[in-house]
């Protein structure tokens, strides 16, 4: 389906980025995990080729702006073209990425800063330097239901989440005169080794309490959304929710869940 395709994932070293390294290589493209740690990119990308796939590494540290231009250089010398831009990275610090009350500006700063240029610059770059002259290729950006829904916390993240989104149907506008096209999957919650460690199992209920299709997602469903938007050439501007219909119900669907008689 990918034959002679080239993409890129960024922070793909592990969860929903390794996932999508792993689908879009098994549906014919070559692939570059684009990372940080280079040697746990080589391992696991020497892993897949061991299975027949073609898998490549190349340096991506989202703080660093200069090594997000490098990587599409490079993949551009390497290659000539880019055919699939994912944009993946993404995170925050739960400790200091609170509610407006608690959030200073520094932080604040940080996480609109990071998420923004790091899929603005690769964007912007493939486009430039690959996408133009092909007169073709797919963006898909990595969003979240924080940037659909505002969460309890994380004020910096589902900003940022959602002026992803906007920027994402702006690329589409932009571009689609090249034959680009840009689109974003929101993913709900989904069970990478971050998200097991790291939430409480009371936290974990609660939220899937209000998630209809009472699971978490998992990072091979938000791949294959991501697949999708990479053999679409006539979708663009969209935003794909892969969630299990989080928030989709009245808010009071969690507590009668628990009731004997619902009506
Ligand atoms: N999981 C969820 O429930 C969920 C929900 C909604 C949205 N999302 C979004 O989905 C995307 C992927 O999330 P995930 O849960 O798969 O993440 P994850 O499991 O925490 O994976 C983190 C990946 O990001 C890389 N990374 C971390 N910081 C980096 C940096 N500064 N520069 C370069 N790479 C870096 C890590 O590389 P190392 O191996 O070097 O550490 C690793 O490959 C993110 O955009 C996230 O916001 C996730």
């Amino acid at each position: 389906m990918l034959k002679g395709k080239v993409a890129i994932v960024t922070a793909s070293t592990r969860g929903i980025g390794y996932s999508c390294v792993e689908t879009l290589a098994k549906a014919g493209a070559r692939v570059y995990m684009a990372c940080r740690n280079l040697e746990r990119g080589a391992e696991k990308a020497a892993a897949l080729n061991a299975q027949g796939y073609d898998v490549k590494t190349v340096y991506f540290e989202a703080y660093d702006k200069e090594s997000i231009l490098k990587m599409i250089d490079t993949v551009v010398e390497n290659e000539g073209r880019i055919d699939i831009l994912v944009n993946n990275f993404g995170g925050t610090s739960p400790v200091n990425d609170k509610t407006i009350f608690d959030t200073d500006y520094e932080t604040f700063a940080k996480y609109i800063d990071v998420h923004l240029s790091t899929v603005f610059l690769a964007s912007q770059a493939a486009i430039k330097k690959a996408m133009a002259a092909q007169k073709s290729g797919a963006i898909i950006n990595i969003g979240s239901v924080a940037g659909i829904t505002p969460d309890m916390s994380q004020t910096a993240y589902g900003t940022s989440k959602a002026a992803i989104i906007h920027l994402s149907k702006m690329i589409s506008v932009h571009a689609a005169a090249l034959n680009v096209t840009c689109n974003v999957v929101c993913p709900g919650m989904t069970a990478t080794e971050a998200v097991k460690n790291n939430l409480t199992p009371a936290f974990q209920e609660f939220f899937l309490k209000h998630t209809p299709i009472r699971r978490m997602g998992e990072p091979q469903e938000i791949a294959d959304a991501v697949l999708y938007f990479a053999t679409a050439p006539f979708t663009t501007g969209q935003v794909l929710a892969v969630h299990g219909g989080f928030g989709i119900p009245t808010p009071v669907y969690g507590d009668m869940l628990n009731m004997k008689n619902k009506r």
